[in-house]
């Protein structure tokens, strides 16, 4: 969806790509987040956009805002609204230094109900950069969040996770995150990947695990497919589509991270208890004597820790 791929000529929008990548996920119960509607690093602007004064640019943007987000309104769960907006600032210098802050009001009264991010490297990847570390990171969201209307829009803190060759530093992922965490506003791993390498799979497993297992963290998605893709990083499949051992590591932890089919009986109230992991659930429940039976679909989340599900089966 980036502006570079729907509008590489100016004035004329393409996006058979994106509208088929967004047909595809919709067939097959796939969630999508938006990436992105704007890219705030200077390299990445259409080769048209970078030529033009800072009047067309607020018009050309204005267009392109209102065409991505209202073409996939009501979609996505996500956008990724100005990415990496700490490392750059292509639309500050040009258009002001409220230019992000303006971009999440617009994207928030276009598509409301979607969550609004913001999208960086190294926030969490690497302590040396610390224009991009979670300090950081809070000022600039508390500083969009502040701008008039956007205390209504619904927040989100992206982090990529990009990470190099070698031992990932787990101390610092878990403090990052931590100090992200304090914001009470949900934190996504965007783009998880581990350079090629001695050990990558471990490492991979080891980034997985830290954010799986850290509550802040709501989800997890991975800069990662098959090499016949163009992937060259993490890939998890050969090009004969067999599993490289990075695959395997996740098959195994989708595995692990699941609570798969199982019987239990009720006690003599009718209830049962277990502790599932979160996501989406069948429960068919059986009364063999009165050859009753009824199926329940429940979700698994945050806000059902510890609850009580009521499921009636007749008189
Ligand atoms: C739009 O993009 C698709 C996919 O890249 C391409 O096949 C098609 O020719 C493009 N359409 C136009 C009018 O350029
Ligand atoms: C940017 O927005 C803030 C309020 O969030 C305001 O105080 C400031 O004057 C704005 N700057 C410009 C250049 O408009
Ligand atoms: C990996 O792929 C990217 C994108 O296609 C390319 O820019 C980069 O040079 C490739 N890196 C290697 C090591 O092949």
């Amino acid at each position: 969806m980036k502006w570079y791929s729907t509008e590489e000529k100016r004035g004329i929008e393409n996006y058979t790509v994106a509208d088929a990548m967004v047909v595809f996920a919709e067939e097959n119960c796939i969630r999508i987040r938006g990436h992105n509607i704007f890219w705030d690093d200077p390299k990445y602007q259409p080769e048209w956009v970078k030529t033009l004064s800072g009047e067309e640019l607020r018009a050309a943007a204005e267009r392109r805002i209102n065409s991505v987000v209202t073409r996939y309104k009501g979609r996505l769960i996500a956008w990724d609204v100005v990415n990496e907006n700490l490392h750059f600032s292509f639309f500050e210098d040009n258009l002001g230094e409220n230019a992000s802050a303006a971009y999440f009001s617009t994207a928030y009264s276009l598509d409301p109900c979607s969550r609004m991010f913001m999208n960086e490297y190294n926030t969490i990847e690497y302590s040396g950069d610390v224009t991009a570390g979670p300090s950081n990171y809070l000022k600039r969201l508390k500083g969009i969040l502040a701008y008039p209307g956007n205390d209504r829009l619904l927040p989100g803190i992206g982090v990529q996770g990009h990470f190099g060759q070698g031992q990932p530093n787990l101390a610092y992922i878990r403090s990052s995150l931590d100090i992200l965490a304090t914001a009470g506003i949900p934190i996504w791993m965007t783009e998880v990947d581990v350079s090629k390498g001695p050990g990558q799979d471990e490492y991979l497993e080891e980034v997985l695990r830290e954010g799986f297992s850290h509550p802040a963290v709501e989800g997890i998605i991975m800069f990662a497919g098959p090499e016949s893709a163009g992937f060259n990083s993490t890939t998890l499949v050969d090009r004969n589509f067999k599993n490289t051992p990075a695959g395997e590591a996740v098959d195994r932890l989708i595995e692990e991270w699941r609570t798969g089919p199982f019987e239990t009986r009720t006690d003599d109230r009718g209830r049962f208890k277990a502790a599932l992991y979160h996501g989406e659930y069948e429960i068919r429940v059986e009364n063999p004597v009165r050859r009753s039976s009824k199926v329940a679909k429940v979700e698994v989340n945050k806000a059902s820790r510890g609850r009580t599900i009521d499921i009636k089966i007749g008189p």
